[in-house]
């Protein structure tokens, strides 16, 4: 067990004190906890093979998911990847500082350990002031994954870090509320064409008016590739929460229906039952479960994205036996989040 510290940070001008203790902490070989715009990242000096190692053993993550390196500055791709394709140079100008990672080929010196393996790598430059500050006074880069225990819903404030890695983390930077709520989009720029390994805020329709077709097969959507194919980065695309969880995707109308049926057996013989809803819809559900939470509007994407792993950390609190939820369009960022609903569901997925 480690002693965890945290520390509130100001998100718009962080004490650079504070910074600049978490930087030696890096320095030392440790692990800090910190904000970026997307989730919270659980950090370490990302160019030592030591270092990394312990972020897998504090997360229990598996050594074959490998890690994203952390950058201040655009100029530091250079740094760790080689044969850099010239589309970089234009998403980059578009989509950085933010939540867009880009797999390019590895240069040598970075761990093994880092790609897990893979000859690619992982690159990508927070939009966020204290994740910034804190890469550049570490002097390194920061090998950074979502700063939750492995297969766990990532943390959007630093209280999910806490519940997760009390005891595993030297710091934890409390930036407060994280703003996108989803983890970047990866996008694998050693294929051709282009190809998104994980879907996030930088969306599909906005890659391709710079990339052309870009490919889309993610674990989860409808043309699944079949298990022989699944891309090393795509092996973990679950979440386990505590509860098991349904997903009822179709038209709207039709979805809040089934969700009602499905309750009303559930709660028949004595189950306690959550519902993840829709804004539009949530009144539809009194009289049909223990706890309804509304995601936000349909037309509201961006709400519902913010508040998605936050809502499903809370469902745990209310401990609710069952949890249906409603199904979104794929449109721009529901790409993003039917894919972490389905995760969510472990394959428990009713269409209507
Ligand atoms: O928004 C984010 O990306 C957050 C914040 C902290 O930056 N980070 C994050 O890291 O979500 P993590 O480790 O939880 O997820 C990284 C994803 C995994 O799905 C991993 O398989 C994929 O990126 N990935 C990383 N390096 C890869 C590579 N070389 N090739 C393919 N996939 C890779
Ligand atoms: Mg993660």
């Amino acid at each position: 067990m480690k002693e965890t510290q945290i520390v509130k940070v100001d998100p718009d001008s962080p004490d650079i004190h504070e910074i600049e203790r978490a930087a030696s902490i890096i320095k030392g070989g440790g692990l800090v906890a910190f904000p970026t715009e997307t989730v919270y990242g659980l950090g370490a000096d990302g160019l030592r093979a030591d270092t990394v190692d312990k972020i897998f053993l504090a997360k229990g993550r598996p050594q074959d998911n490998p890690l994203i390196l952390h950058v201040a500055s655009p100029d530091d791709i250079l740094r760790v990847a080689m044969a850099v394709p010239p589309d970089v140079d234009r998403l980059v100008q578009l989509f950085w500082p933010g939540p867009l990672t880009l797999i390019l080929p590895k240069e040598p010196h970075v761990p093994d350990v880092v790609s897990a393996g893979l000859p690619t790598i992982g690159v990508r430059m927070p939009d966020n002031i204290i994740a910034l500050t804190l890469i550049a006074e570490s002097g390194t880069l920061l090998a950074a994954p979502s700063a939750n225990l492995s297969g766990r819903p990532s943390p959007t404030q630093a209280s999910h870090v806490a519940d997760d890695m009390w005891g595993r983390v030297d710091l934890i930077l409390d930036g407060g509320s994280t703003r996108l709520g989803v983890e970047s989009t990866v996008l694998d720029l050693t294929e051709d064409p282009p190809r998104i390994l994980r879907p996030g805020s930088v969306t599909r329709e906005e890659l391709e008016e710079v990339l052309g077709h870009v490919e889309a097969r993610v674990p989860g959507s409808e043309n699944r590739p079949s298990p022989g194919q699944v891309h090393p980065g795509m092996k973990y695309p679950h979440y386990s929460l505590d509860i098991p969880v349904f997903l009822v995707e179709g038209e709207p109308q039709a979805i809040v229906r089934r969700i009602q049926e499905e309750a009303g057996k559930y709660r028949s013989c004595g189950k306690k039952v959550g519902i993840l809803s829709s804004e539009e819809s949530k009144g539809q559900y009194s009289g049909y479960a223990d706890v309804v939470r509304s995601l936000g509007s349909r037309h509201d994407m961006t709400q519902v994205a913010a508040g998605l792993y936050r809502t499903l950390r809370d469902f745990e609190t209310c401990q609710v036996n069952v949890l249906f939820a409603e199904g979104f369009s794929e449109r721009g960022l529901g790409f993003a989040v039917m894919n972490r609903l389905r995760g969510a569901a472990r394959g428990r997925i009713i269409y209507v």
